[in-house]
């Protein structure tokens, strides 16, 4: 290794104290984290309960998805009363003890917020429907007389991003928009009344004490001016440009938002899912004057490769910089294949497709641990925040097994299965080997079935094992802590075309991406993304190495 520095990026972490600067944020999907009641679900007492087992991991704060009253068509993210918790999960006094309990224990806790669509079932959607058309009750969502003689055409030609058409027709005539399920109407955000209740919901929740948002959907709630139709040729051609999606004026919500948060007291966060390219237009996200985090999808998506992945590091760094946030990696979460499986697909599947037991991408296991290992052993090097999902760091996989009638994703009824859907990535995590549902509850149900092989990656099966996927990921965290990583600045080392080198302050961290083996930098090792059995990095291994 040479020790040309090609790069030295700016230090954009640097720029504010703030909590979540800095922060690692453990993603817990409620229906498969813990269940307390063993229907099969998990739920907000099961959370409480598993909570000191997060905080060991090291991590700062956890982001629970949806756990709102809702009729559970797309998992949650179909709301039906924003300030009530589901039965399923519980109650809002489970809720305040769960958020008690990860309080006590040093976690800050954020919650979703699901702005651009409801559930069908939300009493302002039933009135709407019940109201008629013209009436003030439909303007709170997107409601528009169709084409053709009859009316019987949709709108335009929006297609929803679970599949088939954007728009479905009520028996009075007129058209509804949904970009997701036909559950999930859309709001009008032109109509004041949406915002002002959602500021009151923000409130709700921050009076109860929570630490921030993450944003679902952030890139969609404002439409374009007369809801146009989408070009076919960009869509085709996978553009990410739409006249529903990263719209100029949907920034003016977070700007009133973020002076919403500024009356609280502790550095509240809002975290932006934000699914738009370039990173450019993510960061605009997170102006001064926005929100705070935003999600790296653009880095989640970049294949395991170095020469693709350094450049995406790089800009990321300078565009966040550039509007003083820090960048937020991410590797998986409830939505995309488990990282594990996902790096190591051949071929890769089609972008958004999912993958099930008839696909032909397929991941050889003892490949993609190792690399699942060392992309997180890179990503967690990285200066900024992160985001983790949880059950990575049990090395969990993509599940593929799933017949067609357990499957729950309204994504594959949509497309008659043409796409697999996100249940893979949703099964209900293992806690101990011999243990009913794998300690997930005592009755051993669970709403997706957990594979014979999880066994062995039980947590308990992991705990204190030497080289096991949680004891690396706990080393990398309390590193990560001890050398200030985060707040650190990335410097580039030239280890050739196939490899990723860099220093963050005292430590120095080699990637072998490719299958040349590469050297490894004297000093004291301090991580191995697996077992180092030579002073060269074979494929797939990444090191972290005390250099000063
Ligand atoms: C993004 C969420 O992460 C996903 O799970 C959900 O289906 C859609 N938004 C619609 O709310």
């Amino acid at each position: 290794m040479t020790d040309a520095t090609t790069q030295s990026a700016a230090p954009a972490t640097t720029t504010g104290d703030e909590w979540w600067r800095s922060a690692v944020i453990y993603q817990i999907y409620p229906r498969s984290f813990a269940d307390a009641s063993g229907d099969g679900i998990g739920d907000l007492a099961g959370i409480a309960a598993r909570l000191p087992q997060v905080a060991e991991l090291g991590v700062d704060a956890i982001w629970l998805s949806p756990f709102y009253r809702s009729p559970q068509k797309d998992a949650g993210y179909d709301v039906s009363d924003y300030r009530d918790v589901d039965p399923i999960f519980g109650t809002l006094d489970d809720f305040d003890r769960m958020l008690d309990k990860a309080h006590e224990l040093g976690l800050r806790v954020i919650v979703d917020l699901v702005p651009n669509h409801s559930s069908d079932q939300h009493a302002w959607f039933q009135e709407a429907l019940a109201a008629g058309p013209g009436s003030q009750a439909r303007t709170r969502y997107i409601f528009r007389d169709g084409k053709g003689v009859d009316g019987e055409l949709p709108p335009n030609n929006w297609q929803s991003v679970f599949g088939g058409p954007a728009w479905t027709r009520v028996p009075d005539g007129q058209w509804y928009l949904h970009l997701f399920d036909a559950s999930q109407p859309d709001f009008d955000w032109d109509n004041p009344e949406v915002g002002d209740m959602f500021v009151d919901v923000l409130r709700f929740w921050l009076d109860r004490g929570v630490d921030g948002f993450r944003v679902d959907v952030a890139h969609g709630n404002a439409k374009a001016a007369g809801l146009p139709d989408v070009d076919a040729e960009m869509a085709e051609a996978g553009s990410m440009e739409s006249p529903y999606f990263g719209q100029e004026h949907v920034h003016e919500i977070y700007r009133r938002w973020h002076t919403v948060l500024e009356e609280y007291e502790g550095d509240r966060v809002l975290c932006a899912e934000a699914w738009v390219s370039p990173l450019e237009k993510m960061a605009r996200f997170v102006r001064p004057d926005e929100m705070h985090q935003a999600f790296n999808f653009v880095y989640l998506e970049t294949p395991w490769d170095a020469k693709r992945l350094r450049p995406v590091i790089d800009e990321s760094i300078e565009v966040f910089g550039a509007v003083g946030a820090p960048p937020t990696w991410v590797l998986s979460n409830h939505d995309t294949i488990r990282h594990r499986t996902r790096l190591a697909l051949v071929p890769p599947p089609p972008h958004g497709a999912g993958i099930g037991p008839t696909s032909i991408s397929k991941a050889d296991p003892v490949v993609s641990l190792r690399r699942g290992r060392a992309a997180t052993a890179l990503m967690l090097a990285l200066p900024g925040g992160a985001y983790l999902y949880q059950g990575e760091e049990l090395g969990l996989p993509e599940v593929t097994a799933i017949d067609a009638l357990q499957r729950q994703d309204p994504t594959f009824a949509r497309t008659q299965g043409e796409l697999w859907g996100r249940d893979g990535c949703r099964v209900p995590i293992p806690w101990e080997a011999d243990a009913p549902a794998y300690g997930f509850n005592d009755s051993g149900a669970s709403w997706l079935p957990q594979p014979a092989e999880w066994a062995r990656l039980a947590r308990d099966a992991q705990e204190g094992v030497a080289g096991s996927t949680l004891e690396m990921y706990r080393r990398a965290l309390a590193l990560r802590e001890q050398f200030g990583l985060a707040r650190g600045t990335l410097e580039w080392l030239d280890v050739g075309p196939t490899a990723l080198a860099f220093r963050n302050g005292d430590v120095t961290v080699v990637a072998n991406l490719g299958h040349d083996a590469v050297d490894v930098p004297r000093g004291e090792i301090l991580l191995t993304s697996s077992p180092l059995d030579a002073a060269s990095l074979s494929a797939d291994d990444v090191v972290w190495v005390r250099t000063v």
